[in-house]
């Protein structure tokens, strides 16, 4: 059994490790401990009661983070390995789409490599370059600038949002990795 609930500030250093296992991987990029508890209120933790003395363990959290004032994103979503599969995930994305809605954007974006488990979600895929506020507050940072191999995905959370262009007419957009294949979304 496991619930969702607030992260609490004790919480961070769990998250960070579970966030870092998998930056390891390269798969996700990392959170600082300092940068969890100064994003605290933006974040869902599911938890489980452990062992007979009924411990409370964090085992997956997500932290919804704004771009502006209409755009929010998905991000640093994890499952603890022994939890996956057993539909958290999904959970997780659910309340922190709940949280975007109350707080009033217009749309949701995510990053990832694993876009199938957002399409799954009603996420639809766009070009990284369409999530204009993304790019130029974070993306431009980013090492994988010229090699990105995420994939873009966004939910409208209200019929034709209007977003704002970030576009900075001094960088070039991002470009693909090498490696990175179009979502094949027939079969
Ligand atoms: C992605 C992640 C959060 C999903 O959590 P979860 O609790 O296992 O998700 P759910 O049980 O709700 O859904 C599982 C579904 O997600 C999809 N999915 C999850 N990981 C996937 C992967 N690596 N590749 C393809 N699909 C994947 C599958 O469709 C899966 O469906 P199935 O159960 O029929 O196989 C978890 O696998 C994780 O922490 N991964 C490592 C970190 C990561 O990649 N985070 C995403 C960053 S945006």
């Amino acid at each position: 059994m496991y619930r969702l609930e607030k992260a609490r500030v004790e919480d961070a250093p769990r998250l960070q490790a579970l966030v870092a296992r998998y930056a390891a991987q390269d798969v996700m990029l990392p959170r600082t401990v300092e940068s969890i508890v100064q994003t605290l209120p933006d974040w869902v933790v599911a938890t489980a009661e452990t062992s007979a003395r009924a411990t409370r363990q964090v085992i997956g959290g997500v932290c919804l983070t704004a771009l502006a004032p209409e755009l929010a994103e998905v991000r640093s979503l994890v499952v603890d390995s022994d939890w996956q599969g057993k539909g958290i995930g999904h959970r997780l994305v659910a309340r922190v789409i709940e949280m975007a809605r109350a707080r009033g954007y217009q749309q949701l974006c995510a990053l990832t490599l694993v876009p199938e488990f957002f399409l799954g979600m009603d996420f639809r895929p766009v070009e990284v370059a369409d999530i204009s506020p993304k790019v130029w507050v974070d993306c431009q940072h980013c090492p994988k600038y010229e090699r990105c191999d995420e994939y873009a995905l966004v939910m409208d959370l209200v019929p034709n949002p209007v977003l704002p262009n970030y576009r900075r007419a001094d960088l070039p957009l991002p470009t693909k990795s090498p490696n990175w294949v179009p979502l094949d979304l027939v079969s």
